[in-house]
């Protein structure tokens, strides 16, 4: 089983990230053929500094790489270094419905948010990402909730792909979705009815991988919740909710045995709770971080090295994709 996943070297990695979607990369590398990708490409869709997407590459590999990645067991690499990547998404714009694009949620909330240029790149962007996973005909693709309607996308244009050039086979995989249980959706601590984002300006509301103990204590004691007084979720309870999802999904538990055993606690000890098993949680990588950023050079060693194995595997999709479409000559 090959499984393939991408993250945005932007901002910096936090709580939702690491549940929804790098706790499960580290799992997969035992489950199968693990590939993970920095997505520098998708991150010049929206307004950046050059110099700052270079250091925000190596802060996200250096934090994949604390949390467990492991180079030997999987490959890791920087999207632009594989061209395949750009060129497969070309040639998929032609199976790509432009409406469905624009209706697309993350193209209309980004290009909103955009104050300056809203670049085509934006538009694109679901058929990058649709190319990033169908060239190395992955199976699966462990993301959070917020990326389902992506990857929906990309199982429509490997299907249309099939269909037109395929003369009945399965020329690109369909990829299924993996989304976690628990833990899929970590809203703001201070917005709980918003997702906790890189790009939210609400720097108490984010828990970030790097932040010091003190500082996740800080952000879980001042986090927003209800006027209630019991730890369960539902309706008007989206603050509380959170919480529970949060320590579930660090534990390895479920919601239903979090509100059982915090059934008789008050909010300010359940707060008190979750902050210390998410210290504990993310100590590990905190620790790790400082000695794997600190070897830039040591980091391209590790994306080139991927990126070479990478590319063996997206040059042969690339290479029937061509011959499929009869782009280029033929095959001998
Ligand atoms: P990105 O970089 O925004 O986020 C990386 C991963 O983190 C997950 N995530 C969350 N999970 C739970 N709760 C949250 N609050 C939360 N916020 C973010 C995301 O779902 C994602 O899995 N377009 C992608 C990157 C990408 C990609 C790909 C992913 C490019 N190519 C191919 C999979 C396959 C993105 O912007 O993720």
């Amino acid at each position: 089983m090959r499984i393939f996943s991408g993250i945005q070297p932007t901002g910096r990695k936090h709580l939702g990230n690491y549940i929804g979607a790098i706790a499960q990369y580290i799992s997969s590398q035992e489950r199968g053929e693990g590939i993970f990708c920095i997505v520098d490409l998708h991150a010049i869709t929206v307004a950046y500094e050059p110099i700052e997407l270079r250091e925000r590459l190596y802060d996200t590999t250096a934090i994949l790489l604390a949390a467990g990645l492991d180079p030997a067991r999987c490959i890791l690499f920087r999207q632009s270094d594989v061209p395949e990547h750009t060129e497969l998404t070309w040639l998929l714009c032609g199976v790509t419905e432009l409406g469905r694009l624009q209706r697309m949620h993350q193209f209309r909330d980004k290009s909103i948010a955009q104050r300056e240029l809203v670049s085509a790149g934006l538009l694109v962007y679901p058929v990058l990402m649709a190319a990033d996973v169908l060239a190395y005909r992955a199976h699966e693709v462990p993301v959070g909730e917020d990326q389902r309607e992506h990857v929906e996308l990309m199982r429509d244009v490997a299907r249309r792909f099939n269909a037109r050039f395929g003369e009945g086979k399965e020329i690109l995989v369909v990829p299924e979705c993996r989304i976690p249980e628990v833990g899929a959706r970590i809203m703001d601590l201070q917005e709980p009815a918003r997702k906790m984002s890189t790009t939210s300006d609400s720097p108490q509301g984010t828990v970030y991988v790097l932040d010091e103990p003190r500082a996740i204590e800080k952000k879980f004691k001042s986090a927003v919740t209800d006027s209630g007084s019991e730890v369960r979720g539902g309706p008007e309870k989206e603050g509380i909710g959170n919480l529970i999802e949060i320590l579930a999904a660090v534990r390895g538990s479920d919601r239903v045995a979090v509100e059982a055993e915090f059934a008789d606690a008050r909010y300010g000890e359940f707060k008190a709770a979750v902050a210390s098993a998410v210290v504990e949680y993310l100590a590990p990588v905190r620790e790790r971080y400082q000695a794997l950023r600190a070897e830039e050079s040591a980091l391209e060693a590790i994306l080139a090295d991927g990126a070479e194995r990478a590319r063996a595997i997206a040059s042969v999709t690339l290479a029937d994709v061509r011959e499929r479409m009869g782009v280029g000559a033929a095959r001998a």
